[in-house]
């Protein structure tokens, strides 16, 4: 008869230790303050709901509210996420920082980096929040150095500005004016922004009344609430037990619905580009490219019940970019090629117009392909009285408060 020793659980520092390495190894932390901060703080302890284990998953966000829809309200983002944003801060000792949406852990990391000398300032909407942050802050050392506010943070914290770095941990639509008056001149404000439903970690740097990218990545973040509240809509194409299909629209012209809805019950055709995706290859630059390059490009989001009834050809919670023409739209995807590892992009195209729809789709596919491939986009933001004619040209989101322009070199 054999025996089995079972092996003891790893320890909090083992599993921190595979994280940071995990970190690093995917490039998400790449400086030593960085690498060292993701290696001291004790982060499993701002969510004592969850085994040790998942609390160390580079890639896991620990949800810890929800609204009465459902959707994720708040949470601890993931490690990877937060590394990606902290480095895209380019933070140093004695530095003041603004983070708006609080959880505790990012506050922490903040304040190892930034030290005894600078200032963090976390701001959360929800009180509950604040009060986790709070505990966890007070459990690990660091309130010290940490300031906990609940306010919305689409005011910024004047009481303690100005500000050499506001880091923004919720999805916004806009920039509103007192993060960039709360920040120096030659400041950073890293933002999860969203442009035409596409959202992107953007660090921009003030320039005067100017803020300018220099690193776009790609993100997930739970929408603002409060004064900068500006969601997505959702108009449904299909919606039957489970199988939804509908169109994410953020600033796009209002589809013909009815139209779209029998176009989506009509047959598809697909039209093929010879512009070929390495399997772990991203299509994040490409979707930037389209929103930039195509007027009307809404996202198509389908849930997997729609895909097994063959409705869609891929399910996708967040969407697919898809060119509307009136009645008829057609979506990005891709299909296999003789090559494992390489996949061929392609449209498919619903409704009386679906092959010219799919066709021109195609052909911005292979713009990019030819003309941008190596090429990454950059962020523009610009006050709301700029002139069309005073700006680069690229693709302009207007905003409540801003003008966000999207240009390709
Ligand atoms: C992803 S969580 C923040 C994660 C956190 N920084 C961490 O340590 O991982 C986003 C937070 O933004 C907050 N939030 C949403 N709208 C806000 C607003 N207008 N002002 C301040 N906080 C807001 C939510 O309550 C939520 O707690």
């Amino acid at each position: 008869m054999t025996t089995h020793q079972e092996e003891a659980p790893a320890s909090a520092e083992q599993l921190r230790d595979a994280m940071v390495r995990e970190l690093i190894e995917v490039d998400a932390a790449r400086s030593p303050h960085v690498v060292a901060a993701f290696r001291k703080v004790p982060r499993h302890l701002a969510t004592p709901e969850l085994d040790l284990a998942t609390a160390y998953q580079t890639e896991f966000a620990a949800i810890t509210k929800k609204d009465s829809d459902g959707v994720a309200i708040s949470s601890v983002s993931a490690a990877r996420i937060q590394a990606m944003q902290i480095e895209q801060a380019d933070l140093r000792p004695g530095m003041r920082v603004l983070e708006i949406g609080s959880g505790g852990v990012n506050a922490a990391y903040l304040a190892e980096i930034v030290g005894p000398e600078g200032l963090v300032v976390t701001v959360d909407i929800d009180h509950d929040v604040t009060a986790r942050a709070e505990k966890f802050l007070a459990e690990t050392g660091y309130d010290q150095q940490v300031r906990v506010v609940t306010a919305d943070g689409e005011c910024g914290m004047a009481a303690h500005a100005p500000y050499d770095r506001v880091l923004v941990t919720v999805q916004a639509a806009d920039i509103p004016p007192a993060w960039t008056e709360q920040l120096v001149d030659g400041g950073r404000i890293v933002v999860p922004l969203r442009m035409r439903g596409m959202t992107r970690t953007v660090a921009l740097v003030r320039h005067g009344d100017q803020l300018l990218s220099d690193s776009v990545e790609l993100c997930g973040f739970v929408p603002m609430q409060g004064a900068g509240e500006n969601r997505v809509r959702l108009v449904l194409l299909h919606d039957a037990e489970g199988e939804e299909v509908g169109l994410r629209l953020d600033g796009h012209p209002e589809p013909d619905a009815d139209g779209l809805r029998a176009a989506l019950r009509s047959p598809s055709v697909k039209a093929w580009s010879g512009v070929t995706l390495a399997g772990d290859e991203s299509s994040e630059h490409l979707d930037m490219w389209l929103t930039t390059a195509l007027d009307n490009l809404p996202l198509l989001a389908a849930t997997p019940a729609a895909r097994e009834r063959g409705l869609v050809a891929s399910a996708s919670p967040l969407g697919v970019p898809t060119l509307v023409d009136g009645d008829s739209f057609a979506y990005r995807t891709v299909r296999r090629t003789e090559n494992p590892d390489r996949f061929e992009l392609g449209a498919i195209g619903h409704g009386p117009q679906s092959q010219k729809v799919a066709e021109r789709l195609v052909e911005e596919i292979q713009v990019w392909d030819r003309e941008h491939r190596s090429d990454r986009a950059r962020i523009e933001i610009h006050p709301t009285g700029a002139p069309d004619g005073q700006l680069p040209s690229g693709r302009v989101v207007d905003r409540p408060h801003t003008r966000v322009l999207i240009t390709w070199p």
